[in-house]
């Protein structure tokens, strides 16, 4: 890492709490191997506080965004100037970036660090028949784009089931057209399956859709990261379907949060 000096830019991680976040050790390396001048550190910010907190943010030149995480991501929403599509569906922020006239612009990645990642291992969603089983926040930020990526057909299956009527509604409202629906969590019949729920995280846990109706070669996706292979992925395995596990949303990510950073050379994304 460079050493820190007055040319250092500084960038954070905003959460309550804070110890259990691994985002300054993931990005500060990156910013290491990019050459970056930078530095992130983690914010420890109260809800009550983000108000006044972002309010000072926008006058601090040397600032230049922030990732941001539990319980932040939907109240710092109305704190920003400017959102991206998926951050304004999903109702969530998990990165900000600071302009140099200190404005405050909200992005969410998490379904592009998702789809680039099913890209990456050769599962691209364009044209395929995927159940999208969880319309949580994550799901959200997918099923944007899985949809913008072309999927022929987006099935939303969600515990809650209004949560994913409204889901699909909102996607069929934003692509004008009539790709998503709200259905109930049968695998059969798809290209991909995707595991959006906490389900998996905990070893009691249901797995969130039966592995046995999963057609021969369907690929289960996964966003959970610990474990490695959760219950459901095993299963999967087990039968000989493909799976993909929930890591390279993250990887992914960190790649566009260094575009978004303006420390690779790439174009920052919409
Ligand atoms: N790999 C990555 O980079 C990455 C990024 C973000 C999140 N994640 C992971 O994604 C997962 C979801 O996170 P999130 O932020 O979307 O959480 P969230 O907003 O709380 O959503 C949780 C989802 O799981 C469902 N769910 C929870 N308990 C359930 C149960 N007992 N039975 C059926 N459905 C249940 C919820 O259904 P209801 O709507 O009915 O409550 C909802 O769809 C977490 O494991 C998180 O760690 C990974």
């Amino acid at each position: 890492m460079t050493p820190i000096s007055g040319h250092t830019r500084i960038f954070g991680i905003l959460a309550d709490p804070i110890h259990h976040v691994r985002t300054p050790q993931v990005m500060n390396a990156a910013f290491g191997d990019a050459g970056a001048d930078a530095v992130l550190v983690p914010m420890h910010v109260q809800p009550s506080d983000l108000p006044a907190f972002v309010q000072a943010l926008r006058s601090m030149q040397n600032f230049g965004g922030a990732n941001i995480t539990i319980p932040h991501k939907e109240a710092i929403l109305p704190l920003c100037d400017t959102l991206n599509d998926t951050a304004r569906i999903a109702g969530a922020v998990n990165v900000i970036q600071r302009g140099a006239d200190g404005s405050i612009h909200g992005f969410n990645y998490d379904g592009h660090g998702f789809v680039a990642g099913l890209k990456a291992a050769g599962h691209d969603p364009g044209g395929k028949r995927v159940l999208l089983v969880g319309a949580g926040g994550a799901g959200k930020a997918i099923a944007v784009q899985v949809a913008e990526n072309g999927a022929g057909y987006l099935g939303i299956a969600n515990r809650t089931q209004a949560k994913a009527e409204a889901l699909a509604g909102q996607i069929n409202a934003h692509l004008d057209c009539s790709v998503a629906a709200a259905v109930a969590d049968d695998p059969g019949g798809y290209d991909i399956v995707i595991n959006a729920t906490s389900l998996g995280m905990r070893p009691q846990d249901p797995l969130p859709f039966d592995p046995a109706a999963l057609d021969p070669g369907a690929v289960v996706a996964e966003v959970i990261m610990t474990p490695e292979v959760t219950p459901v992925m095993a299963a999967a395995a087990a039968r000989g379907n493909p799976t993909h596990p929930g890591l390279p949303m993250l990887t992914e990510q960190v790649k566009i949060f260094l575009e978004l950073y303006g420390v690779s050379s790439s174009t920052p994304l919409a």
